[in-house]
């Protein structure tokens, strides 16, 4: 069944000249089968080069809207409509212009994660990978950052000399991921390094060996002579790590470490989608100008 569903979807990917994209966060299967795989900070670089026409985003609706907003000529469709990040609405527009009045000379960066609305109202986008060295590039003295909360502190405590305010939203996959939890798990196994994405709590980033995006957790493991490891993030990054690191060991925590949204994409989903066109991201035309600037500037100032 699962071979005649892969072939069906190659057969049409090649009919509608169709491409397909997919987060670290997707189950392996997906993974597998797609042709850009990565965290959201490569996956919206590569959405800016795509020549196919059609694009099909194995992820949640923060990252087709970026890809459809990046490349808006491009056909984008995504597999599962209602996979959504919670945290992307974690923020509001009220909030942001009466942040505006209140500080002179402010800067609103909004990671990435976030719905196209509020990148609109925004004057740079930032992912997990590259939220340090844009918030260190810019002129401005006050920083709004929104929607993350966790993200904005670990920026905040790197980045001493800018006045940044933090605004209460959160992952709540990554918020259960709890110290007690790290601290049994590095009991068992206490010669292995810890990665933490930074989106986790205050107190488990402080038990870190590794801060860093998807890639960026990828990126270290395979570099350390370390052979064991903690992973503290969504577990579907064990895929890319297992597959690239055949010869060292990675542990998770006791607690849940899944995205239900992201697990919600299947084969069949990828398959329907491409059969009948559905599940494609429309946005208004204004919207999708004001809200390309930031994501504009952050190709620029992240690479
Ligand atoms: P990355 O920037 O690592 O891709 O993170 C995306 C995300 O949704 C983390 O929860
Ligand atoms: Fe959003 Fe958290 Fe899921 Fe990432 S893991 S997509 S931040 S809910």
């Amino acid at each position: 069944m699962g071979d005649t569903v892969i072939s069906k979807i190659e057969k049409l990917k090649k009919e509608k000249n169709a491409v397909i994209l997919a987060h670290y966060y997707v189950d392996d299967e997906i993974q597998r089968i797609a042709d850009y795989v990565g965290d959201s900070f490569y996956l919206a670089k590569v959405a800016t080069k795509i020549k196919e026409d059609v694009i099909v985003f194995c992820g949640v609706s923060f990252m087709g809207e970026s890809a459809k907003i990046l490349n808006p000529n491009k056909k984008v469709l995504m597999p599962d409509e209602s996979a959504d990040c919670p945290m992307a609405h974690m923020a509001s527009v009220e909030k942001i212009e009466q942040m505006k009045k209140e500080y002179d000379d402010l800067a609103v960066v909004c990671y990435v994660n976030s719905s196209a609305k509020l990148k609109s109202h925004s004057d740079v986008c930032v992912t997990s990978s590259n939220a340090l060295k844009i918030v260190e590039s810019l002129p401005n003295k006050n920083i709004f950052f929104i929607p993350d909360e966790n993200l904005g502190r670990y920026v905040s405590e790197k980045v001493k000399d800018k006045n940044i305010i933090l605004n209460d939203g959160y992952c709540p996959i990554h918020k259960k991921m709890d110290k007690e939890s790290l601290l049994k798990a590095k009991e068992l196994h206490e010669n292995a390094e810890v990665l933490v994405h930074p989106e986790c709590t205050e107190d488990v980033l402080k038990l870190a060996d590794y801060i860093g995006s998807t890639a960026g957790i990828i990126d270290y493991a395979t570099n350390s002579s370390c052979n064991e490891f903690i992973v503290v993030t969504e577990t579907g990054v064990l895929y890319e790590l297992k597959e690239k690191n055949k010869d060292k060991k990675f542990y998770t925590i006791s607690c849940e470490q899944i995205c239900p949204d992201m697990k919600k994409i299947t084969l069949d989903k990828i398959l329907n989608c491409l059969e009948n066109g559905s599940g494609e991201v429309v946005l208004d035309e204004n919207l999708m100008k004001e809200a390309y600037l930031p994501l504009e500037k952050m190709l620029e100032l992240g690479k």
